[in-house]
C-alpha cells in the first residue's frame, strides 16, 4: 500500500487534473481533502474532454474508488450536476464508487450570495471564483457550519431557516438583499431533494480510507488549487480559505502523516494566476499575450483570462519545501516552444535587496522584482515525445534544470493536453 499526494507548485491550475488522472492508473482509491467547486481540473481522454469541479478526477477510470474528504467544502448542486453528467456518458454506474464525507461541510445559496455580494460591494476585491467557498469555511470555523450529514437529519428544515436567519443580517448589512419568503421555502424543498439524490454517497469516509489503508490499497490524495493559495502560506490575503499544501491531505482526509509515503508537485513550465494578488515573474507584454493564447490559458471554472509569466524558482523551491516534495511533475513545456532564450526568476530584489526565499510578507512579495537567468530557448513539435532524448536538447535542459534547482526527481512531463501526450519517468507508486 502507498499513499501519495499530488498539490499545485504556483497559484493553481498547474495542470494537476490531467496528472491524477495519469497517476490513478496504479491507485485504488482518488481523494479530494480541500477546497470545493473553485477548482477545475480539465481532462482530455480520446479527444473528449471533461471539465471536473468536484468529483475526483480519478473517476474516468472504472473500477476505482473516488473521496470527497471531510475538509472539502460541498456544493450539493454542483456535485448532483457533475455525477448526473458523467453518469449520462456511462460513467460511474455504481453509486459506492464516490463515497462523500458526512463530515463535509455544505456550501448554501447565501455563502455564494456573500461570496459574490463582498467582490461587488466591499472595496478590497480577492478576485474569488464566486462559488461560496469562503463564506462556507468561515462557518465551518465558526462553528455554525452545517454539514453533508445534517441534510438527511428529518430538522434539516429547522436547521437551514436558523441559519439563514442570521445569515439575512449580514446580507442586508452589507447592501445585499436578504433570503426570506417563498425564496427560502424553495431552498428547503430543493436542498432536500438534493439530500435525497446524494443520501448514497454519503458516509464516513474516514473509516473508508482506513480499511483502504489496512487492506494494502494505493491511494492517491488530489490537492486543488495551488500552493500560493494556501491560507496560511500562499500571499495573503489573496489565497483561498483552505491549506493547499500536502499536509492538508491529512487533516482533510483523516488519515495519519504516516499513511503518505510520496508528495508529487505539480508547475507548469511558466507561470499563471487568475484573481488577484501580487505575481513578481508576470508579463504585462505581447508575450504574456502569447502564453495565454498559447496555451489557452482561461481559468476551467470562470473562464476568467489567467495572468501569464515566467517560471519562478524562488516560489517553487518554497512550494517543494512547504509540502515536502520529492517528485516534479513539468506541465505545458510544448507552450513554451518557440519561444527563446527563456528568463527564469532565480532570486528576488526587494527594495534593492537581493532574496532568494519567498518573502513571508505579502507586501514583500508586492514589491519584489525578479533577478532572471536566461534559458536557451526550443523550437519544433514536443508532442510526439514519449521519453527526454526526444525532446529538442533545450527542452531536456529546462525540465532537468528545473528538477536539479528544486533538488527533486523529475517524475512526468507533460507535452500535450491528451492522455498519452506525456513523458512518463516515475510512475510514483
Ligand atoms: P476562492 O477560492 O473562490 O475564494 O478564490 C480565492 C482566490 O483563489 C482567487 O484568486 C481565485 O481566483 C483563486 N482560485 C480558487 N480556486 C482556484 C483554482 O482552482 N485555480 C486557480 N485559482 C483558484
Amino acid at each position: 500500500m502507498a499513499g501519495v499526494v499530488c498539490v499545485g507548485a504556483q497559484w493553481g491550475d498547474e495542470g494537476k487534473g490531467k496528472v491524477v488522472d495519469l497517476l490513478t492508473e496504479r491507485a485504488d482509491v482518488v481523494v479530494r481533502f480541500q477546497g470545493g467547486n473553485n477548482a477545475g481540473h480539465t481532462l482530455v481522454v480520446a479527444g473528449v474532454q471533461t471539465v471536473l469541479h468536484l468529483v475526483p478526477s480519478g473517476v474516468l477510470h472504472e473500477g476505482k474508488t473516488c473521496v470527497i474528504g471531510n475538509g472539502v467544502v460541498v456544493d450539493p448542486e454542483v456535485l448532483l450536476h457533475e455525477i448526473e453528467s458523467l453518469q449520462a456518458r456511462g460513467l460511474l454506474k455504481d453509486p459506492r464508487r464516490l463515497a462523500v464525507s458526512g463530515q463535509a461541510h455544505v456550501i448554501l445559496d447565501v455563502h455564494k450570495r456573500i461570496d459574490r455580494a463582498r467582490e461587488q460591494y466591499l472595496p478590497r476585491k480577492i478576485g474569488t471564483t464566486g462559488r461560496g467557498i469562503g463564506p462556507a469555511y468561515e462557518d465551518k470555523v465558526a462553528r455554525r457550519g452545517l454539514r453533508m450529514q445534517d441534510m438527511l437529519k428529518a430538522q434539516w428544515p429547522d436547521l437551514l431557516r436558523e441559519r439563514i436567519a442570521s445569515v439575512n443580517t449580514y446580507l442586508t448589512g452589507m447592501g445585499a438583499p436578504s433570503i426570506t419568503g417563498a425564496e427560502l421555502e424553495e431552498m428547503i424543498a430543493r436542498t432536500r431533494r438534493h439530500a435525497q439524490a446524494l443520501r448514497d454517497h454519503v458516509t464516513d469516509t474516514v473509516f473508508l480510507l482506513d480499511q483502504a489503508r489496512r487492506a494494502g490499497k494505493n491511494i492517491l490524495f488530489e490537492g486543488a488549487q495551488g500552493t500560493f493559495l494556501d491560507v496560511d502560506h500562499g500571499t495573503y490575503p489573496y489565497v483561498t480559505s483552505s491549506n493547499t499544501v500536502a499536509g492538508a491531505a491529512c487533516a482533510g482526509a483523516g488519515v495519519g502523516p504516516t499513511a503518505i509515503q510520496r508528495v508529487v508537485a505539480v508547475s507548469k513550465a511558466y507561470t499563471t494566476r487568475v484573481g488577484e494578488g501580487p505575481f513578481p515573474t508576470e508579463l504585462h507584454d505581447a508575450m504574456g499575450q502569447r502564453l495565454r493564447e498559447t496555451g489557452a490559458e482561461f481559468g476551467a471554472t470562470t473562464g476568467r483570462p489567467r495572468r501569464c509569466g515566467w517560471l519562478d524558482l524562488v516560489a517553487l523551491r518554497r512550494a517543494v519545501c512547504l509540502s515536502g516534495a520529492d517528485a516534479l511533475v513539468v506541465t505545458k513545456l510544448d507552450i513554451l516552444s518557440g519561444i527563446g532564450p527563456l528568463p527564469v526568476a532565480v532570486a528576488y530584489e526587494v527594495d534593492g535587496k537581493r532574496v532568494t526565499e519567498f518573502p513571508t510578507d505579502t507586501d514583500d512579495v508586492t514589491r519584489a522584482r525578479p533577478v532572471y537567468r536566461e534559458h536557451p530557448g526550443f523550437d519544433g513539435e514536443l508532442r510526439g515525445a514519449r521519453t527526454l532524448a526526444e525532446l529538442p536538447p533545450n527542452a531536456r535542459a529546462y525540465v532537468e534544470m528545473m528538477a536539479s534547482e528544486l533538488g527533486v526527481k523529475l517524475a512526468l512531463v507533460s507535452v500535450g493536453a491528451g492522455r498519452g501526450e506525456e513523458i512518463m519517468l516515475d510512475p510514483v507508486f
